[in-house]
């Protein structure tokens, strides 16, 4: 099996470990490609990265580069995910923002910005990428029934989706409708995959994932297929592996 599952005793001790490996490919190869999802998830991977360049990991030559990005936000605003990971990456660890990319969701033309990216990830290579999951099984913002094929492409989020997000908005009228989003194949073309994931409330969606058919329906089951894929999880998540095995 080529999809390592993890369990860790906390969102803060999973943090540490993928940060701890991130942490290894950045001493191991300085200009490292590195995918980055938003989202409560990652955070503690974030915080733990940012320990290691407290203490002199020299990050400055990483690429970076963001899952997705919603269409339709005034530039700047605090909720756009560049704006979010320029504030819980790029500065805490000391880097300079034209180190991130991230698709433009403010273009005028949203179909030409997502094949803009999807050719600038293609060239860059991702070495490694960090993904979180949705309580709908998405990843990225793939939503169920996206076409395994996809590339970088605009997508609508769907109202589960909205709902989940609206705790970063003043409403989930707030959220946006549509986004720009790494395909599923575009994931999958990384080196690596790291994900993680807590809390029961995505216990179904990690299971289905890891241990059921590999169907549209649940996008992350794609990764069943891809080579080197490591799933960490806090207890919370990992409960319907188990019954499920
Ligand atoms: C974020 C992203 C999404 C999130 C997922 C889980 O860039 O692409 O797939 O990873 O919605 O979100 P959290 O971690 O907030 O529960």
């Amino acid at each position: 099996m080529t999809l390592d599952i993890e369990i860790c005793s906390g969102t803060e001790a999973a943090g540490q470990q993928v940060a701890a490996r991130i942490a290894a490919l950045i001493r191991d190869k300085p200009d490292a490609v590195i995918g980055v999802a938003t989202g409560s998830s990652p955070e503690p991977v974030y915080r733990a990265l940012a320990r290691y360049t407290d203490d002199g990991l020299d990050a400055s030559g990483v690429r970076w580069f963001a899952l997705d990005e919603y269409i339709g936000l005034p530039p700047g605003h605090p909720q756009s995910y560049r704006a979010v990971l320029e504030r819980v990456l790029i500065r805490p660890l000391g880097l300079h923002p034209t180190s991130l990319h991230v698709p433009d969701g403010g273009a005028a033309d949203p179909d030409e910005a997502a094949e803009a990216y999807e050719a600038a990830i293609a060239v860059a290579g991702v070495d490694l990428q960090i993904l979180g999951i949705g309580e709908n099984g998405h990843i990225g913002f793939n939503e169920p029934g996206t076409p395994f094929s996809a590339t970088t492409h605009r997508a609508t989020l769907t109202e589960s989706t909205r709902r989940a997000n609206a705790r970063f908005f003043p409403s989930t009228n707030a959220v946006p409708v549509e986004c720009l989003t790494q395909g599923l194949a575009t994931i999958m073309r990384a080196g690596r995959i790291e994900l993680v994931a807590s809390g029961s409330h995505k216990a179904d969606a990690v299971a289905a994932a890891v241990r059921g058919p590999v169907t549209e329906q649940c996008p992350a089951s794609i990764l069943q297929r891809h080579p080197d894929v490591r799933v960490n999880l806090d207890t919370d998540a990992a409960v319907a592996v188990y019954e499920s095995s």
